[in-house]
């Protein structure tokens, strides 16, 4: 049996063999000192650099290049190193470059051939995490910014519960608040029925409605007042608002779980109605903590370091002048009973970059009033725009904003289109059937994966063309070398789920190093994903990882498979079969199935 020692326990180990030399070397003040290991710029230099030398050199004054041989001499007296890596070698100005042997990545590789999770380690303190995500408001339609959220949320709760987290995925649906009244009061007057009767009107005519009774609320003073009443009355729980409130709800929730389906996306709904009971108590809690001021009749609290632009000091109001509560009061009311009552260590936002500043607004005021403490981690996952190609917010090309229906109906009706034309390129003969369950698959795969792949924080231009290229950055291209790796196995018939366990792998061609030395990376990604949120590492190194399996695969500078012989064969076969078990794992990590064949 081979010692287990999955890719993070070798950066593990390599760190530790670095402190210790450290330590040895210039004295224990340096226990712990992170040796800043990146991985190599280029594949020549190896596959670590450490440039702990560079950082050390002005604190124990001498040259980099000096401390970096003196390390150098140090890992290589104590011979825990020479295991894992080749000797260490020094470049320019004092840079430490780690090659690992080639018979510890066949003995690497061996170990994940035989783990279930490939050589992934489940975490040793499992956290709960709130992931809080989706999120769209009722009767308003859920629009490109509420599915980028739904895309990265899922998909980060995804991977945190694959790293064995408790994650809890919460849908914090705008269901509260002034847009109750405003709609309610409108449709008194224009359709009573669809306060009184479930399905009086559809989805599409309540986000209409809701259009023309904001444009009433924005114009017309009698209409205000009467929306704000509503508001106060549903808020106190009046039994035919409540009713009304209801049944909008539900219509809204039902289009919802109808786009949440198509995605294969789990959640639980806990809308901000839920915190209602909650929202006095906050506002106590916050005065008993002397941090409300009266501002106007409204209670405000301030924080050090919010200002706005005059420079002034900002507040954060928790409860306007007529007794209402507001969004912040509600995100605050969240905070506190995540923490206090579910036990999050951990908490998620993922919203648009436009709510930055209103939890870093939450996050200082709930700190302040000393719910949150260092113990407890609040992220704000923020993330850019989705423009049209034309660089604009994405719209109908008559203007309107894109029904999310529309979109994937468009995105599964283009990728039908190319896979016919593939088709009949290929001269292939497929069942309708086949072509209805791939087009649908690749186009919603398309679709995530577009979103996904690009660093969040940025605007990202939606283009089904470029989504749908075979040749590319997409889902189809890595679903592409998944499909081809399962095409090996059909072709040689081979059952890849009976491949032999724990025989010797070889590493001879230079794809073949560089292909295994990718797949040994996984688990350094998934755990920077865990940490940065940034699933578009993820899909970077998916991938890269199809780009080298292609690289491995090509007929004239690549291995021969099929055609090798053994021990080459059983060995490349283990190779392909783990490529294929890296991409099937790491693209349900993103919500995107793989395909056998497309
Ligand atoms: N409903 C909000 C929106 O559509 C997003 C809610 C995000 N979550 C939160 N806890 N505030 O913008």
């Amino acid at each position: 049996m081979w010692m287990f020692l999955p890719m993070n326990s070798t950066l593990h180990t390599i760190r530790c063999q670095f402190n210790q030399a450290m330590v040895t070397q210039f004295g224990e003040h340096l226990a712990g000192t992170d040796p800043l290991l990146v991985p190599a710029s280029h594949p020549k230099f190896g596959d670590y650099q450490s440039n702990i030398a560079l950082s050390l050199a002005k604190q124990l004054g001498h040259p980099p290049r000096t401390i970096a041989q003196q390390l150098v001499h140090q890992l290589t007296v104590d011979g825990e190193l020479a295991k894992i890596c080749e000797p260490p070698a020094i470049a320019g100005p004092g840079f430490i470059n780690l090659r690992l042997h080639t018979p510890y990545l066949e003995q690497q590789l061996q170990a994940i051939q035989a783990h279930p999770r490939l050589g992934i380690p489940l975490p040793s303190h499992p956290q709960p995490i709130i992931v809080d995500f989706s999120s769209p408001n009722i009767a308003k339609e859920m629009h490109v910014g509420h599915l980028r959220s739904t895309i990265i949320g899922d998909s980060i709760a995804r991977i945190l519960e694959f790293q064995g987290h408790h994650v809890i995925r919460r849908n914090h649906v705008g269901d509260w608040g002034t847009q109750f009244g405003m709609l309610i009061t409108y449709l008194r007057e224009v359709c009573p029925q669809a306060l009184t009767t479930a399905d009086a009107i559809d989805l599409g005519n309540l986000v209409t409605f809701y259009q023309q009774a904001k444009q009433r609320f924005d114009t017309d003073e009698a209409f205000q007042h009467t929306a704000r009443t509503e508001v106060v009355k549903l808020q106190s729980g009046d039994p035919h608002s409540r009713i009304a409130w209801q049944l909008l709800c539900e219509q809204s929730r039902r289009e919802f779980q109808l786009i949440y389906d198509w995605l294969d996306i789990c959640i639980e709904e806990r809308g901000e109605s839920f915190y209602n009971p909650f929202l006095p108590n906050v506002v106590a809690e916050l005065e008993d903590a002397g941090l409300i001021v009266k501002d106007a009749g409204a209670l405000c609290v301030f924080v050090d370091g919010f200002t706005n632009k005059d420079g002034d000091p900002l507040p954060l109001i928790v409860q306007k002048s007529d007794g209402g509560f507001n969004y912040a009061t509600t995100d605050l009311a969240a905070i506190h009973y995540r923490i206090q009552t579910e036990g999050a260590t951990r908490i998620i936002y993922v919203t648009d970059a436009g709510q930055s500043h209103h939890f870093a607004h939450i996050f200082a005021v709930a700190r302040e009033v000393g719910w949150l403490n260092d113990s407890i981690q609040v992220v704000h996952v923020p993330f850019g725009l989705v423009q049209g190609e034309d660089g604009k917010k994405l719209k109908t090309r008559s203007g309107e904003t894109i029904r999310l229906k529309d979109l994937l109906d468009e995105a599964i009706a283009r990728a039908r289109t190319d896979l016919i034309t593939r088709l009949k390129a290929e001269e292939r003969e497929e069942t309708d059937e086949f072509i209805q369950v791939v087009s649908r698959s690749i186009g919603l795969a398309a679709v995530k994966y577009a979103d996904l792949s690009q660093n969040r924080t940025s605007n990202y231009i939606f283009s089904f063309d470029k989504m749908l290229d075979l040749r590319g950055n997409t889902a189809p291209y890595l679903l592409y070398a998944y499909a081809r790796i399962q095409g090996i196995s059909r072709k040689g018939n081979i059952d890849f789920t009976r491949l032999p366990n724990g025989i010797q792998i070889h590493l001879q061609h230079e794809s073949e190093l560089v292909l295994t030395r990718h797949l040994l990376q996984l688990d350094e990604i998934l755990s920077e994903v865990e940490r940065e949120l940034l699933p578009n590492r993820l899909c970077h190194y998916l991938f890269e990882l199809s780009q080298k399996f292609n690289q491995f695969y090509d007929k004239d500078r690549g291995c021969p498979v099929l055609t090798a012989e053994e021990p080459l064969r059983t060995s490349r076969l283990i190779i392909c079969n783990l490529t294929a078990r890296t991409l099937q794992l790491g693209l349900s990590l993103l919500g995107i199935p793989v395909l056998q064949r497309m």
